[in-house]
């Protein structure tokens, strides 16, 4: 098992978000979360990156047999757990090849690993970006800052596939995306699954759900799941909306 969440409740500002939440997903798996707005889907990503913002008041989460909850966020990371950010940040001043290459030599030193020097990490940031169709010229450019929205969405595709996470973390990578943006990021997402073991892909689309098949789909409402399935679930919640999920 890589990730195990165990009856996990959650709180912001004494506002209960997570209900007795719990969810396991095994190395090799790709789990969608689907569910209402607010329902709490950004809120478990968040939680599970480490944002101390939110107050856990039960449970537990395991993730590579280690207690999660005693890591902070960098410790998480470097354990390998990967978020991409429903609304991602921008870091005006600090453009994206250096900021990877910190990134992944940081992870490198963890896993007393040897480090990238800066040609060396040049040259596999180019040939990712050439796979991902990004132009060389925006890997100078500022941290997301004046990138569209497909452009932030590649670009967190190409930080995942250098950081080759152990669990990605994908919450909706969808939104605002055009067809072949949507294309890139799938395609990247079925050619990263032998490299990243898992995925948690939180979407209000089924249609992305056609071009990376999921193990399983789960419905969160008022934080927690109210049912999970396979594929056929989501088709359901396209036809019929989440009224008849309690
Ligand atoms: N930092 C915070 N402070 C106050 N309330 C918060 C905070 N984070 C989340 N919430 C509240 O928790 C609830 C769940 O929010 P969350 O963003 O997890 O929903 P979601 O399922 O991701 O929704 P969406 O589908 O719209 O993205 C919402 O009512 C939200 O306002
Ligand atoms: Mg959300």
């Amino acid at each position: 098992m890589l990730l195990d969440i165990k009856n996990l409740s959650v709180s912001v500002e004494d506002k209960t978000i997570l209900k007795d939440f719990s969810l396991s997903v095994d190395e090799g798996e790709i789990h969608a979360i689907m569910g209402p707005n607010g329902s709490g889907k950004s809120t478990l990503a968040n939680v599970l990156a480490g944002n101390e913002t939110y107050e856990i008041e039960n449970g537990n989460i395991i993730f590579n047999q280690k207690n999660f909850l005693e890591l902070n966020i960098e410790e998480r990371s470097q354990e390998g757990l990967f978020l991409a950010f429903q609304y991602p940040i921008e870091i005006p001043g600090v453009s994206i090849t250096p900021f990877l290459r910190s990134a992944i030599n940081s992870k490198l030193k963890y896993k007393k690993e040897k480090e990238f020097d800066s040609l060396e990490f040049a040259k596999l940031i180019r040939s990712k970006a050439k796979e991902l169709n990004i132009p060389n010229e925006m890997l100078s450019r500022s941290l997301n800052s004046g990138f569209s929205g497909g452009e932030k969405k590649r670009y967190e595709i190409l930080q995942m596939s250098i950081l080759k996470p152990k669990l990605a973390i994908l919450d909706e990578t969808d939104s605002g995306l055009d067809i072949d943006a949507l294309k890139i990021v799938t395609d990247s997402v079925n050619r990263l699954k032998k490299e990243i073991s898992s995925f948690i892909i939180i979407t209000h689309y089924e249609r992305l759900l056609d071009l990376i098949t999921p193990d399983k789909v789960h419905i969160m409402k008022n934080g927690k799941i109210v049912e999970s399935g396979t594929k056929s679930l989501a088709r359901k919640i396209e036809e019929s909306g989440y009224q008849s999920f309690e």
